[in-house]
């Protein structure tokens, strides 16, 4: 993943040059890469080409890093840290860090337009579509106006499931799904039941966000820790408290691999990144 990036950002000696390595700072070098993973192991149980996958998976990740930029500027979230290094805006500045998210947002739309990704023209236009819903006030941008606009609120359960589920889930289902798509190997049932998968995961994913910018050190995060509670932002453990938010995560990870059961090995990577997104200390 990191050479598949490496290779399709553009360079950092390309006019502009500062807007490129602001790009590039944005995306290499850091990561867990778990949007790209999903979609790697939901191509593998739907026999798709790696090649195509390659592009789908790339193209969420730069979703997912510029959404990371716009979370940290000052109008956002205020972070100074982020996996390991100074935010963007921090060492670049603002405006840069703005085009920077700017770019590699369409980009990633780019990159899905001009590669051959699915057997027809019209399958390949739905996962522009995809990616457009799940990235859009439908999807994660919405999911950050609504924590924006609950700072320093109290959600009900059912709100704040559904932040969750917009600013965090949206891609990392569509991730899962978009990688399904590359082949052609799954029945309807069979992807219906990789969508419950993907929604659960998604959510949990979120939820243990919430957990560990409780629990975890700065040191092992690479981002600020305790910044929810010090912003008053209402999370999963604000709501719940710690252990009911690590219960629900673990309920959550039941969930998951409910949905993949039927499935054979080819199944493996799912139920391995299940375990890694509620198991993770980082
Ligand atoms: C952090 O995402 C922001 C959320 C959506 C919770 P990740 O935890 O996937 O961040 P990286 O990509 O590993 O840095
Ligand atoms: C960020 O959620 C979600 C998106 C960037 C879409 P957080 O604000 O909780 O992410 P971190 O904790 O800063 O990584
Ligand atoms: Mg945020
Ligand atoms: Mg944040
Ligand atoms: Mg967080």
């Amino acid at each position: 993943m990191e050479n598949v990036l490496q290779r399709l950002l553009p360079a950092a000696e390309i006019v502009p040059e500062r807007l490129h390595r602001a790009m590039r700072y944005a995306v290499l070098g850091g990561g867990k890469r778990v949007r790209p993973l999903l979609a790697f192991a939901a191509g593998e149980l739907a026999q798709a080409d790696a090649a195509r996958l390659e592009f789908v998976a790339a193209a969420v990740e730069l979703i997912h890093a510029y959404s990371l930029i716009h979370d940290d500027l000052p109008c956002m979230d205020d972070d100074v840290l982020r996996r390991g290094k100074p935010t963007c805006h921090v060492e670049f500045d603002e405006a840069t860090a703005l085009l920077a998210g700017d770019a590699l947002q369409p980009l990633a739309f780019q990159l899905l337009a001009e590669n051959a990704l699915a057997d027809s023209a019209q399958a390949q236009l739905e996962m522009l579509r995809i990616l457009a819903l799940a990235s859009g006030s439908r999807g994660m941008a919405g999911g950050q106006a609504i924590d924006l606009a609950s700072v320093g609120k109290t959600l009900g359960l059912p709100e704040l499931e559904f932040m969750h589920i917009h600013k965090t889930g949206a891609l990392i289902r569509a991730a899962t799904m978009l990688g399904a798509r590359c082949g052609g190997g799954l029945g309807a049932e069979e992807f219906e039941r990789l969508e419950r998968y993907a929604k659960t995961v998604g959510l949990a994913f979120q939820v243990v966000d919430d957990v560990l910018d409780c629990e975890a050190s700065t040191a092992t995060l690479g981002k600020t820790a305790g910044k929810d509670a010090a912003q008053a932002k209402p999370t999963y453990v604000s709501i719940l408290g710690l252990a009911r938010a690590r219960a629900l995560a673990e309920e959550l990870r039941g969930e998951a691999q409910a949905a993949l059961s039927p499935f054979d090995a080819r199944a493996g990577r799912l139920r391995e990144l299940a375990d890694f997104i509620v198991l993770r200390k980082f």
